[in-house]
């Protein structure tokens, strides 16, 4: 039987980007992140989340290979949006019109579940660890970088090579 798809996706709107932008802070960025992020409904500020399964989602998981379908998961074309694929642990995002993909498990205790993403920066909300989008460490307790999937766009799919 076919395991459903767990996805989170996130992409802050102009006007709050603005806002973060403003507050200044990465403090406070990173603290409004992770509060925006859980706590912000699919029809506020982010993309479509949580699809179902992997037909509707546009997800597809086959051995190494995660491809997602960038007419289906639409929000990740745009700049600051991303995606956490809980059934492959992967971090998708797009950054300044680049794909990157890291991997979801933190390199400070594991927690694979728990990210957010802002001002092209990953935090682990377990300890709050911050990576960089090639997953190099800005802030610990992490002291080692996530590992850094190759990534392609190939008709219309973002292929991600674990
Ligand atoms: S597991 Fe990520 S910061 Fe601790």
């Amino acid at each position: 039987m076919e395991k459903s798809l767990v996805v989170k996706s996130g992409s802050l709107t102009e006007s709050r980007r603005k806002f973060l932008e403003k507050a200044g802070s990465t403090l406070v960025l990173s603290t409004l992140g992770a509060a925006f992020f859980t706590s912000c409904s699919s029809t506020d500020d982010s993309d479509p989340t949580t699809p179902p399964g992997n037909s509707s989602s546009g997800i597809t998981i086959s051995g190494n290979t995660i491809t997602i379908n960038l007419s289906i998961q639409t929000g990740l074309n745009t700049s600051g949006s991303w995606l956490l694929i809980e059934n492959a642990r992967t971090l998708v995002a797009n950054v300044n019109g680049a794909f990157v993909a890291l991997t979801s498990v933190c390199t400070h205790s594991g927690c694979s579940d728990n990210w957010t993403f802002g001002s092209n920066r990953f935090t682990c909300n377990c300890h709050g660890s911050v990576f960089d989008p090639s997953g190099r460490v800005l802030n610990g307790p992490a002291s080692a970088p996530l590992q850094q999937f190759t990534t392609q766009v190939s008709a219309g799919n973002l292929v991600v090579f674990k």
